[in-house]
């Protein structure tokens, strides 16, 4: 049998949600702390000291002053759109005409594919990102691509083909029909293969009919356990082509709704400019919206409420979303949140942004009981990270007086060269 592996350094992680009364609260943290892991899997958390006195078999790999965090989760990405990153100058509609479309037409070749998705999977790691939800392309073989490379490396993702059959070229068009069929063959041949998930993944109402959506809907309901992400009211251009599209829906929410698209499990990226009857409703059922702050300040979408909608309480989850967001860093991406937050005169806590990055994303894609925590039980994918990374970094957090004082300069200025190590799925990944 392989051995124990003990990871030893400062230890943080979530007992609960730090937006429900004091923020630090729900944080449990070891100043010499540790976590084991067993085979994949994670069997023990606390002072280093008693793991060690408990375990004297184990193997201990000792990050000093490293911070141990569950590995991150990122909740809304689009793994085709790694290469285009950081395209210049565009909003939404001619963003995703000029840049997107083109690249993502690339991937009817599978070669291109698993070579983006090898390259995705390697720059995440190196960002300390261990699981994401990724859009693919309309090609099958896109998701194909991601999900094997994903098997090879034992990562949980959760991935989807972009279901896609108007407004957008001809090469990158199914129809109602073969998106439910294409869909269908890819979610029973991966969802549940190694740690994969599936998706089903509608990309948004301007590029599906309703006989589309209504096909997604169907294929949700045969298969319940299964995740569903698209977007919802990111820009004022996107939303008013909706409302022109759909004349007959009482929002954009409801071109979703209507079609059997909206309850627990339904992932709905962006959320900037919501009724309050979406609102209402994404609280009732229970669906999750994703905040992707690089991006909405990047493509110009406007600034997600978080502090209102976890106040009414709404499930949230954060992400990059790559390539619309402007980088692979979860660390960059809670920058970007802090600082809407700020010009919503709501400043998020550093352990509130943490938790956005591990359990609340597990939350939302409903696995808080596998990934973004380093409870017993759980999947043994961890991320350890240097928080004088840089000398700029590193004479800030001198000064810090308390936990949060020195992590906050690592969420503020850090990037992949804050990431000391990766573990997952119990193996080394990086460092
Ligand atoms: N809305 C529909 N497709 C996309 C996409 O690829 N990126 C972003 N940011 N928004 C979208
Ligand atoms: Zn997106």
């Amino acid at each position: 049998m392989a051995k124990d592996i003990l990871l030893t350094g400062q230890l943080v992680d979530f007992t609960g949600d730090p937006f429900v009364g004091d923020p630090a609260e729900s944080v449990l943290y070891e100043r010499h702390g540790g976590v084991l892991l067993r085979g994949g899997e994670i069997v023990a958390r606390g002072g280093a000291e008693a793991l060690r006195a408990a375990h004297p078999e184990a193997r201990v790999v000792d990050y000093g002053e490293g911070l141990i965090l569950p590995g991150f989760v990122d909740a809304h990405v689009h793994y085709p759109q790694t290469a285009m990153i950081a395209s210049w100058g565009k909003r939404l509609i001619d963003w995703l005409n000029s840049y997107t479309f083109p690249e993502e037409l690339k991937f009817a070749d599978p070669a291109y594919a698993a070579e983006i998705a090898a390259r995705y999977l390697d720059l995440t790691t190196a960002h300390g990102t261990t699981s994401m939800v990724s859009f693919c392309t309309v090609h099958p073989g896109s998701a194909e691509a991601f999900f094997a490379e994903a098997l090879k490396r034992g990562q949980r993702v959760i991935g989807g083909k972009t279901c896609m059959d108007r407004n957008a070229p001809d090469g990158l068009l199914d129809t109602a029909r073969t998106a439910y069929e294409d869909s269908k063959a890819l979610l029973e041949r991966w969802h549940g293969q190694g740690r994969i998930g599936y998706a089903i993944t509608p990309r948004f109402t301007p590029t599906s009919t309703e006989e589309q959506l209504e096909a997604m809907g169907a294929l949700w309901a045969e298969h319940p356990d299964c995740l569903m992400q698209t977007h919802l009211s990111e820009q004022l251009d996107e939303i008013a082509w909706v409302r022109s599209l759909r004349p007959d829906a009482r929002d954009y929410l409801d071109t979703y709704e209507a079609h059997g698209l909206l309850r627990e499990g339904g992932l709905f990226g962006h959320a900037i400019h919501l009724e309050p009857r979406e609102i209402d409703r994404l609280a009732e059922t229970g669906a999750s919206v994703v905040h992707c702050p690089t991006s909405n300040t990047f493509i110009g979408s406007g600034l997600f409420d978080m502090a209102g909608l976890k106040a009414r309480g709404l499930k949230v989850g954060l992400a990059t979303d790559t390539g619309g967001g402007s980088d692979f860093s979860m660390l960059r991406t809670m920058a970007a949140a802090y600082e809407i937050g700020q010009l919503r005169g709501t400043p998020l806590h550093p352990s509130q942004l943490l938790w956005l990055a591990t359990a609340g994303s597990a939350g939302a894609v409903g696995m808080a009981d596998r990934i973004g925590t380093l409870a017993p039980g759980s999947e043994a994918d961890v991320v350890v990270l240097d928080l004088a990374s840089t000398p700029a970094i590193a004479q800030r957090a001198a000064l810090a007086g308390d936990l949060w004082e020195a992590v906050f300069p690592t969420i503020m200025m850090g990037d992949d060269r804050a990431v000391r190590a990766v573990w997952i799925g119990g193996a080394p990944a990086l460092g």
